[in-house]
Formats: C-alpha cells, sequence, structure tokens
C-alpha cells in the first residue's frame, strides 16, 4: 500500500467515525498478514471491534444521562433477606416489557427494604438494552418543574423529560406536593 493510499484510507476511518478501527487497523493488519488470514477474517474482526466499542461507549453515554447516583446490581438483591418481595414478579418486570407496553411500575414499602436499589438495578437493566434512563428524585423532579412552570418552560421540560423511555422517580411519597 502506497503512502497515499494509507494516509487515505485512515482519513476515511476517521471521517466515518470508525475510531476503534482506525487505532487498531496497523497492528491487526500485522498480525493477520503473520497469520495469514483471509480478507473475509480481518474485515469480520476489524468490524465486530468496532461494533463492541460503540456499543460500550453508547452504554457508557446511556449510564452516564441517567444520573444513578450509585451503581446496584439485580444480582446483589438478597431475596432471602426480603421474603416479601416476589421474585418472579421482579423477573416479569426485568423483562422490559413494561417499557413497551408504556405501563408503570411502582414500588411500595417501608424505608430500607430495597427499593431504590431494585429501582436503580431495573434501570441499568434497561440501560443495558438500549433504552434511555433517567432517574431523579421527586423532590429535585418537582422543583424543576415548579421553576421550568415559572420561567414559562414547562412544556420544554415535560417534552424534554419525555425522551426517556424510562424515568425512575425516587423518594415518591417522602413531601407532599401538589
Ligand atoms: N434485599 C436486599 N438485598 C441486598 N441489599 C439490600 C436489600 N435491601 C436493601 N439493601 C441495601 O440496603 C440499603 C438500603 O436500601 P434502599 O436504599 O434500596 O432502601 P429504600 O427502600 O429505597 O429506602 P428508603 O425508603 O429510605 O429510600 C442499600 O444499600 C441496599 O442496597
Ligand atoms: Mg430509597
Amino acid at each position: 500500500m502506497s503512502s497515499l493510499e494509507y494516509e487515505q484510507l485512515h482519513h476515511n476511518l476517521k471521517r466515518l467515525d470508525l475510531i476503534t478501527l482506525d487505532s487498531i487497523l496497523d497492528n491487526y493488519l500485522e498480525i493477520a498478514a503473520k497469520d495469514e488470514k483471509s480478507a473475509i477474517e480481518i474485515l469480520d474482526y476489524l468490524i465486530e471491534q468496532e461494533a463492541q466499542s460503540k456499543e460500550a461507549r453508547s452504554l457508557d453515554l446511556r449510564m452516564r444521562l441517567a444520573g444513578f447516583p450509585v451503581k446496584k446490581k439485580l444480582d446483589d438483591f438478597d431475596f432471602k433477606f426480603q421474603p416479601s418481595i416476589d421474585r418472579a414478579a421482579i423477573k416479569e418486570i426485568a423483562s422490559l416489557k413494561f417499557i413497551h407496553n408504556a405501563e408503570n411500575v411502582v414500588f411500595l414499602g417501608p424505608p430500607g427494604v430495597g427499593k431504590t436499589h431494585l429501582a436503580i438495578a431495573l434501570g441499568i437493566e434497561a440501560a443495558r438494552a438500549g433504552f434511555r434512563v433517567n432517574f431523579v428524585n421527586a423532590s429535585i423532579l418537582i422543583e424543576r418543574l415548579a421553576r421550568a412552570e415559572k420561567e414559562k418552560k414547562l412544556e420544554d421540560k415535560i417534552r424534554g423529560l419525555s425522551k426517556f423511555q424510562l424515568l425512575i422517580i425516587d423518594e415518591m411519597g417522602y413531601l407532599p406536593f401538589d
């Protein structure tokens, strides 16, 4: 390959935003030549790496936009410690059908029983599955909505919130609001 072609190839990879492919190409082509890989094998490997890193970046962005206060996993929830929770019901929620059906899920219970834990864990499952998720405390949400209303920007605010496919409102019922 001439240096002009080489430059052009890297330039085009950047134009197409194929940043992983751009960064691993040179090294991998050397390895592939030694291992006598076929053109199909080389393309398959490079494109798979690009796809995986794109998915990882996209999940990373969804996780940042979600604003989870801490990370909690469904696997870390001890159902034996909390026998009043129906494991099958949580499994059903974790299938995320409720998002497709635009249904609400409500966790009710006294303090410290794992409502926030489950809400975050299920939110992370949804983010992993590709949904746009946002986690917010009810009091903060109400404050933001009230401020938006005062500034005559309530519709914009609601439109912004509607972009999320799963909105998790935590600590509902701790403060009265109209
Ligand atoms: N069954 C459980 N298995 C594992 N960890 C649990 C369980 N229940 C609660 N926890 C842990 O205990 C802590 C308190 O739980 P969490 O914050 O989810 O309670 P909560 O029901 O949201 O309480 P509050 O009403 O005060 O907000 C968290 O660190 C959570 O991970
Ligand atoms: Mg809580």
